[in-house]
Parts: structure tokens; C-alpha cells; sequence
């Protein structure tokens, strides 16, 4: 099978890539990414060298941009297609949420269209827990919980997956939607809460927690969250929609205490600071659906896991050095300094 990701130098697409290269040894990896800010081909170089020009290619380009999607269609005449491509970070887009518009919903549907016209025989839009929007204190979301996000990020991560449904329902697209909690492992990128809690304790500097503490998060670990999208796009039914979680509720405080003691670095680091707006407070999901049909279920335990994750930041440096830009600091200082949350 052709494959082609997008999004694939990114955290989760990455490690999709190694992951899917290491299933069927006849099946090709396409690699379509824009390299934003978070896209970062260090993230490949080891798939890079072993299988460049053999069973692994990168593109660089936009999904919103219909000529550089249709050559790389025509170039490569993918079997299937899964859109990991998006602006992924929530704080990122209470600042400014128009490339979120530009990339999740435009991006999409440029995607869509050209891989109907292409006659790309599956494809798989990777969404999130966040169109569910927030639970109270009991529950979990199923596929039927209606959409309800309250977010810039979430409200364009759902308008995305209502055109893949729209394809499906209209232009019979073979086209499915995949749905999980919060990602942690390697290579994520270090504005997100676990890698950017790592980098903070081990500069000594603050730790900034936001509200109360206790929102919560489902984490799963990528590896769990990769197998998951392989089995959709190799099991799954056109038309469905997946959910995938870790069965790992934490509260932030609870992974933010966690991660200093593996880092054997002191509790005063942490400060407690004003709130994200519209911060949603608790997910968590109901994969019975995936467990089911596809025969998914996490393997990784949450705390063995998140020591895994945390000594792999503290063993590749200059991962995080290299990723590390001007943009990227720019951002996080506006950010932090804004409502005085650092
Ligand atoms: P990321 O920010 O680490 O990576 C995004 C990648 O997309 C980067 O390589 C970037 O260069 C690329 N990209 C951005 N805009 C592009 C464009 N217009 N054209 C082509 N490439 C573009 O994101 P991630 O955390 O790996 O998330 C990947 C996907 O998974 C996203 O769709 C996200 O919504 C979804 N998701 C993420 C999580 C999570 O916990 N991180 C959980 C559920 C779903
Ligand atoms: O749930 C899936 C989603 O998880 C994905 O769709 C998103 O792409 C991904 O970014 C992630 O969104 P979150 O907003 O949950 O992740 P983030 O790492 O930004 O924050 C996790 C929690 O930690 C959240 O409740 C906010 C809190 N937080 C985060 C940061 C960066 C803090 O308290 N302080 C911080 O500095």
C-alpha cells in the first residue's frame, strides 16, 4: 500500500511513520508537510536514512494549497491518505486562531477534494477529544456525544471533521475520522504540557500551572494512539468515527508533581497562575466502539510510560535544542508574560 501522511513531521505523524514502516515491509510512506514551526524532519532522520527514496519520501508543502496537494497526488498515486496536517495548540489559538482556520478547515477541504478527484480509495482524518467539548466530574464521550467545542482549535478541528462526514455522505469518499485524548511520548513539541513542564524544571525555572490544577486529561501514549490509526485505516468502515483513549484520567497537578519527582526536582518550582480562557475542564473517552470492531486497546501504562517519556527528553538534549526557534520562544514569552502567568 502508498500511504501518504500529512503532517508527518510533526510529533504524532513521526512517530505514525515509524510505526506503520515497521508493518507490512511492501508498503510506502509519504511524507506531506508544510514544516511550520512544529514540523521538524529532525524527527525522521532515522527513518530518513534507513529508507529514503525506498519506502519513505518527503514533500514539502500546504494542504491548503490546491497545486502543491494535486502534485503530490499525481506524483505519488497514494492507495490511502491520513491527514495528521493542523495547527495543534490550543493556547496558540485563543492568540490567534486564523492559521487554525487556514490549516484545519481550508487545509481539509483542499485534502479532500483533490484525494476525491485523485480516487484515493481510503482516508483518515486524524480529530481530537476536544469537539466533545468538557465533561463534568462523571461521564465519557462516545462517537454519539454531540459535537459542542469551545475553542478555536476544537470549533476548526470540528468544522473539519463535518466536511469529511459531508464527503462521505455526499460523494460516497471513502473517508473516516479517528478522535483521541491527549498524546504524550517523544517528540512532542515543547509547548504542550508534559515536554514544556520537562524543559521548565530543568532550567530551574517556574512551573506554570494553570487554574486550579485540577483540570483533567486522558493521556495516551503516541505508540497506543498510532496502533489505533493503523487499525482504522486497515479495519475501520468508511463513514465511522472512532474514539481512542489511554484509560489514564490524570489531573494536571497530579502529572505536573509526577514529572518533578522522576526529575528528582523540588515541588516549589510550581506556580499556580491564571486560568486559560474557556479552559476546558475534563475529558475522557469511551473507546468501546475501537475495542470492539477494531480490536484496539492501550498497552502502555500511564506513570511507566510517562518516566519513559521524561528520560527520553533527558537523553536527547539536542532534539530539544534544535527545536527550540526564535518563533517558538517569541510565542511562549508573549504568552507566559500575558495575565503575568510567568
Ligand atoms: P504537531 O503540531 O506536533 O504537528 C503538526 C504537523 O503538521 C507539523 O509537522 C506541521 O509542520 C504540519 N503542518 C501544519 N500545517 C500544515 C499545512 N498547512 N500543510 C502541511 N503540513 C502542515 O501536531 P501533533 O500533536 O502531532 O498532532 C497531529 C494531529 O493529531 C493533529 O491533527 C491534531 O489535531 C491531532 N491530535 C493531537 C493530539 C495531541 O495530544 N497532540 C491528540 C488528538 C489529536
Ligand atoms: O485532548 C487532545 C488535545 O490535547 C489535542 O487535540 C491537542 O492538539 C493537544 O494540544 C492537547 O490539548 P490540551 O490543551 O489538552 O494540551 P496542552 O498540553 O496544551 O495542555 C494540557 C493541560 O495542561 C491543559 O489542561 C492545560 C494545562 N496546561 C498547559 C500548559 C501548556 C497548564 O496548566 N500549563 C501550561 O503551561
Amino acid at each position: 500500500m502508498r500511504i501518504l501522511v500529512t503532517g508527518g513531521c510533526g510529533f504524532i505523524g513521526s512517530n505514525f511513520i515509524r510505526f506503520a514502516l515497521n508493518q507490512n515491509p511492501s508498503d510506502v510512506l509519504i511524507n506531506f508537510d508544510k514544516l511550520t514551526y512544529a514540523g521538524n524532519p529532525a524527527n525522521l532522520a532515522d527513518v530518513e536514512k534507513a529508507h529514503s527514496g525506498d519506502r519513505y519520501f518527503f514533500c514539502r508543502g500546504d494542504i491548503a494549497d490546491r497545486s502543491e496537494v494535486l502534485a503530490v497526488l499525481e506524483e505519488y498515486r497514494p492507495d490511502a491518505v491520513i491527514n495528521f496536517a493542523a495547527e495543534s495548540h490550543v493556547d496558540r489559538s485563543i492568540h490567534n486562531a486564523m492559521p487554525f482556520v487556514t490549516t484545519n478547515i481550508v487545509g481539509t477541504q483542499t485534502l479532500l477534494e483533490a484525494c476525491l478527484a485523485a480516487g484515493v480509495e481510503r482516508f483518515v482524518q486524524i480529530s481530537t477529544d476536544e469537539v466533545y467539548g468538557s465533561l463534568g466530574p462523571t461521564g465519557k464521550f462516545s462517537e454519539q456525544t454531540p459535537l459542542d467545542p469551545r475553542s478555536p482549535y476544537s470549533a476548526s478541528k470540528a468544522s473539519a471533521d463535518f466536511l469529511t462526514a459531508a464527503f462521505y455522505h455526499t460523494h460516497a469518499f471513502p473517508a473516516l475520522i479517528t478522535r483521541c485524548s491527549n498524546n504524550y511520548g517523544p517528540y512532542q513539541f515543547p509547548e504542550k504540557l508534559i515536554p514544556f513542564m520537562f524543559r521548565q524544571a530543568a532550567n530551574n525555572q517556574p512551573l506554570p500551572v494553570y487554574g486550579d490544577g485540577l483540570n483533567v486529561r486522558d493521556w495516551i501514549h503516541v505508540e497506543d494512539h498510532c496502533r489505533g490509526v493503523w487499525l482504522a485505516l486497515t479495519k475501520g468502515r468508511p463513514g465511522a468515527v472512532y474514539n481512542f483513549g489511554g484509560d489514564a484520567e490524570r489531573s494536571n497537578i497530579e502529572v505536573v508533581k509526577r514529572i518533578l519527582q522522576i526529575m528528582d526536582k523540588p515541588e516549589t518550582l510550581i506556580r499556580y497562575v491564571k486560568d486559560r480562557p474557556g479552559h476546558d475542564r475534563r475529558y475522557a473517552m469511551d473507546f468501546s466502539l475501537a475495542a470492539r470492531e477494531l480490536g484496539f486497546s492501550p498497552v502502555h501504562a500511564f506513570e511507566s510510560g510517562l518516566a519513559e517519556t521524561i528520560h527520553w527528553y533527558q537523553n536527547n538534549p539536542e532534539w530539544l535544542d534544535s527545536i527550540v526557534s526564535g518563533a517558538y520562544l517569541e510565542f511562549i514569552k508573549q504568552w507566559y508574560a500575558k495575565d503575568q502567568r510567568l
